[in-house]
C-alpha cells in the first residue's frame, strides 16, 4: 500500500520523506489555504521534494478553467496529477487530460458509482472521503470495499486513494481491504509512529546499559 502525506506543510513533508515514508502528497484548496502564503511556492517546493505523485487541484468548475488550470499544473513538475472534482464538467477534464497521458485524480468521491464513472473517465486515482461519510453516519470504510470489489471485477487500471481519514485504525482496515492508497494527515501518520510499550521498552533498555556502564565507564557500542 502506498502512503501519501495530505498535506501542504512543507516541514511535515520533509520530515516524513527525510524516513523513506512518503511515496506522494496529496493537496486540496482547503489544505493550501490552511498554510497561507503564495500557494505557488509551495506548489514548486512540493514537487521538488518528493519524487512520486503530486496531487494539485483546479479551482475551475467549468470544463475549459479546469483543462488550463490542469495543464499550469502539470508545468511544475512531471510528477503533478492534477485533481479535479467528481462533476460533470470533472470528468470531461478527466478524459481529455488523461487521453493527453496527463494523469488525474478525480476528488470528493462519496458513492460506488461515481467511483465507477471517474475510472470509465480513465481516472488514475479515485479519492473516497471516508471520514466525512462517518461525520453524517455513513460507514466510510464500506465505501472503499465496495469499490475495491467494483474495481477488482474490470480492468480500469485506477487507483483506490483512501483520503478524508481521520486516525491509524482507518489506515489498518483499508490496508485489510487492499486499498491501493491512503492519504494521511501528519497527525495520523506521527501517532502511526508510536507505542507506549516501544517508549517504556527504549526506557528501561537505556536504563540497564547505564547499570552495565556505571560499573565500568569505558565500555563503549
Ligand atoms: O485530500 C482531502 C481529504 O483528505 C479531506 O479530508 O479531513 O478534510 O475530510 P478532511
Amino acid at each position: 500500500m502506498k502512503i501519501f502525506l495530505d498535506t501542504a506543510n512543507l516541514e511535515s513533508i520533509r520530515k516524513y520523506n527525510d524516513m523513506g515514508l512518503l511515496d506522494g502528497i496529496t493537496t486540496n484548496p482547503s489544505l493550501m489555504s490552511k498554510e497561507g502564503g503564495n500557494p505557488k511556492d509551495a506548489m514548486e517546493e512540493i514537487t521538488k521534494i518528493i519524487k512520486g505523485d503530486v496531487s494539485l487541484e483546479v479551482v475551475s468548475t467549468d470544463y475549459s478553467g479546469m483543462i488550463e488550470e490542469g495543464k499550469r499544473l502539470r508545468e511544475y513538475g512531471t510528477n503533478v496529477v492534477v485533481k479535479v472534482p467528481m462533476t460533470p464538467d470533472g470528468l470531461k477534464a478527466c478524459k481529455s487530460l488523461s487521453s493527453e497521458g496527463i494523469p488525474v485524480n478525480v476528488t470528493l468521491i462519496f458513492s460506488p458509482n461515481q467511483a465507477l464513472l471517474a475510472a470509465k473517465s480513465g481516472a488514475k486515482y479515485v479519492s473516497p472521503f471516508i471520514g466525512r461519510l462517518d461525520d453524517v453516519g455513513q460507514d466510510g470504510m464500506n465505501l472503499i470495499r465496495e469499490i475495491n470489489e467494483i474495481f477488482e471485477n474490470y480492468d480500469f487500471g485506477t487507483e483506490i486513494l483512501v483520503a478524508s481519514i481521520r486516525h491509524p485504525l482507518h489506515v489498518v482496515d483499508a490496508a485489510k481491504i487492499g486499498a491501493d492508497v491512503v492519504t494521511l494527515p501528519p497527525a495520523v501518520l506521527e501517532k502511526m509512529l508510536h507505542h507506549p510499550l516501544t517508549t517504556i521498552g527504549l526506557e528501561n533498555f537505556l536504563k540497564d546499559w547505564d547499570k552495565l556502564k556505571s560499573g565500568n565507564p569505558d565500555i563503549k557500542i
